[in-house]
């Protein structure tokens, strides 16, 4: 079933049913009034503006390909709903290729309706007709992190805020032979997502970047200039005129009169275009401070500077993930070693319950069987959470670290130096947009 087709669970429709609220999707294609409803719900609830009619266009052209899901109260007058979830199906980059990912997106629940079990209806119903449609991971961000472990979600991939004292530190990487040129703010909007699936191939934890992500990472939507005054956009071009790379910011005085650039985003497709970028960024002047949210933990321009205290890396959580359907997942990704490993996985909403035999050979592939008997002697043997399995999942988290802090559990002698080895990822995973 594709993920446009599958009705609405019945499960949650029922739970919400007796306390006179009732689960729908919105006709995106001919109910323009329910969206717009709907998409300023979740504008509220997320404390920002009000649309207009332009946005509204955009929204509905740019979001059409997604389940736009609401809860309305029968007592309630009006289109307006009392919760909005919206939901898609996108390839999640995760090491050696993707895997298909229920990504999970403006989760609202109207401060009036509250503490109700409204969210815990909308997320479940979601999980469920992820499984119903063979998606066998979930993703989201999260606006807080202690709402979601609850439903079997993860920190799976961690993001840095950097920030750069550029009098400090002079570029000291390589020196491209393209060219770094200004482009208006049409042309970022349409080159940014080509440049972006080719960069987000390389780093697990990306999805797919459609119109609407690009649009809300670049702070800029077509109609909307004039909210997009000060947004500086650049391109780089290869030795043969391809376009690589593309970065939009701005320069805001700081609080101590300092002029601050703040990256919205940078991709470059290649090491040149990435070198190019940040050195232009660097090197602007008049600029004091040069900030970038939402890079890797693991960032190359790290490197590239002249004084590596010149730049102040705050890491968060951002990617959170969910493992829906065990074997399909962990066959997906490739890993650094082979092993032969039993998972016990504890899941409370049982989705990824049971015990599974993960076997990786020598190319890296992994064959996953589900196991009804006991663990073969030969094998490696833990037990995890379905949290855990999450958090290690693309290679963003340590299973030594976690069986230190008293959460994976070490059955068989050196079990978790194999299973830290196999998932580990040489490029350090990363989620640079909000969605
Ligand atoms: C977060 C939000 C969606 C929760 O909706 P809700 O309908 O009140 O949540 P529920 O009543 O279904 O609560 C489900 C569980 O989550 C817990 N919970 C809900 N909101 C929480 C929060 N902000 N922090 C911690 N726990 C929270 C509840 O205590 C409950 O726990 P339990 O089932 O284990 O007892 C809602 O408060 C909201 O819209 N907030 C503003 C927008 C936002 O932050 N959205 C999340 C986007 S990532």
């Amino acid at each position: 079933m594709d993920f446009t087709d599958a009705p609405i669970d019945q499960t949650s429709a029922t739970n919400l049913a007796e306390q006179q609220l009732t689960l729908a999707l919105v006709d995106t294609a001919n109910d323009r009034e329910r969206y717009a409803a709907w998409h300023n719900v979740v504008n509220r609830g997320f404390y920002g503006e009000r649309d207009d009619e332009k946005d509204v266009e955009f929204l509905l052209n740019a979001g059409a390909y997604r389940r736009t899901t609401g809860v309305w109260d029968a007592a309630e007058a009006g289109v307006d709903p009392v919760a909005t979830v919206s939901t898609w199906s996108t390839p999640l980059s995760v090491p050696g290729g993707t895997v298909p990912t229920w990504a999970i997106s403006a989760v609202t629940v109207a401060p009036t309706h509250r503490r109700r079990g409204i969210a815990r209806n909308l997320i479940e119903a979601e999980l469920r007709t992820a499984a119903a449609c063979n998606v066998p991971v979930a993703a989201l961000t999260a606006s807080e992190a202690t709402i979601y472990g609850r439903f079997g979600f993860a920190p799976a991939a961690r993001v840095s805020k950097i920030t750069i004292d550029t009098k400090r530190a002079s570029w000291a990487g390589p020196t491209p032979t393209g060219r770094v040129r200004f482009i208006e703010l049409d042309e970022l909007f349409e080159q940014g997502p080509a440049i972006f699936e080719r960069e987000r191939l390389q780093h697990p934890g990306e999805i797919e970047l459609g119109e609407l992500l690009w649009s809300g990472t670049i702070d800029y939507r077509p109609g909307k200039e004039d909210k997009a005054k000060d947004i500086r956009a650049i391109q780089y071009t290869g030795a043969a005129g391809e376009v690589q790379g593309v970065a939009a910011y701005r320069v805001k005085e700081g609080s101590d009169d300092k002029l601050t650039a703040s990256v919205l985003h940078l991709a470059a497709a290649t090491d040149d275009a990435y070198a190019a970028l940040w050195r232009f960024l660097l090197e602007l002047d008049l600029v004091r401070v040069l900030e970038a949210d939402l890079r890797s933990t693991d960032e190359p321009v790290l490197w590239q500077l002249s004084d590596v205290r010149a730049a102040k890396v705050a890491p968060y959580d951002h990617l959170w993930l969910r493992i829906i359907d065990p074997i399909a997942a962990l066959e997906a990704r490739s890993y650094s070693r082979p092993v032969r490993l039993v998972l016990d996985v504890v899941d409370p909403l049982e989705f990824a319950q049971g015990r599974f035999l993960l076997e990786v050979n020598d190319a890296g592939s992994a064959s996953v069987s589900h196991l009804t008997e006991n663990a073969p002697a030969d094998a490696g043997h833990l037990a995890l959470s379905e949290r855990d399995l999450a958090q290690i999942y693309v290679g963003g988290a340590s299973a030594t670290a976690l069986h230190r802090a008293g959460r994976i559990t070490e059955l068989t002698d050196g079990a978790v130096a194999h299973l830290d080895a196999a998932f580990h990822s040489p490029v350090a995973p990363r989620l640079g947009i909000w969605f």
